[in-house]
């Protein structure tokens, strides 16, 4: 199964930010030909940088989409149009958009269901809280967000389960390996229950302060299969040494 690994600028980036990834897709060249690349810059910029990508390895994506493809929605973008300015995949669910916008589970997946609809890889994204983890609710948590975030009929190939615990998300602290290990054997066994091989072919990515120092060890854990880096990837030093850990 090919790794990847999407790099998630949140609210960063100007035009000149594009500096960092002229200096990223020099170091793309040494990164295993296994290993998927993508960027999700802010809206702003994924025109310019799909235009500017267009020949290279690194593929573009948008952090959000909205679940209609167009109507009186105000500063909200759709997937066409997202796919339009160049984006080949969309994040959803992210913890800060489910904390910050009150985003239900139940609108993660209207918002996949709308990304997979027009042709774009959905990456949605699962979290437990801190207090949620100190319960010891945390498999219950994520059990039911991605029973009812992933849309039924995903397939392996446009679906992408991205856990991101809510404490490790810029904190720089990280579960143990043991725990994350928990965690995606948990996520790959359910997936496998309710979609059977396609179920089983999904790829798992960590997310919450991947950074050089330990993302070799949390790629080497069973079924994660790359991950969903915050901070590192505006750095294109960290992000192409994160890269470099894929397993090859
Ligand atoms: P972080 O963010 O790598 O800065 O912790 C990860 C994310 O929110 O996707």
């Amino acid at each position: 199964m090919d790794h990847i690994v999407i790099g998630n600028w949140k609210m960063n980036g100007l035009r000149d930010s594009a500096s960092e990834l002229m200096a990223l897709e020099a170091g793309l060249q040494a990164a295993p030909a296994s290993c998927g690349v993508m960027i999700c810059p802010p809206a702003t910029l994924i025109a310019d940088f799909a235009t500017r990508t267009a020949a290279g390895p690194v593929m573009i994506g948008a952090q959000d989409c909205h679940w209609s493809d167009s109507g009186a929605h105000t500063g909200d973008l759709s997937a066409p149009m997202l796919k339009e300015a160049g984006a080949t995949a969309a994040i959803v669910g992210h913890s800060e958009r489910r904390a910050d916008h009150g985003e239900t589970s139940a609108i993660v997946r209207a918002k996949a269901e709308s990304a997979l609809a027009h042709g774009l890889t959905a990456i949605i994204c699962i979290g437990e809280t801190e207090a949620e983890r100190d319960a010891g609710q945390t498999i219950a948590v994520l059990s039911d967000q991605l029973a009812e975030s992933v849309p039924d009929g995903a397939r392996a190939s446009t679906v992408i389960v991205a856990y991101e615990p809510v404490w490790a998300i810029g904190t720089g602290r990280t579960p143990t390996l043991d725990q994350i290990a928990e965690v995606h054997g948990h996520v790959h066994k359910a997936l496998g229950l309710r979609f059977g091989d396609e179920g089983k072919a999904m790829r798992l990515l960590y997310g919450g302060s991947v950074k050089p120092a330990n993302a070799a060890d949390i790629f080497g854990v069973a079924h994660v299969h790359g991950g969903l880096v915050g901070g590192a990837s505006l750095k294109a030093q960290d992000f192409e040494a994160i890269i470099r850990a894929i397993p090859s």
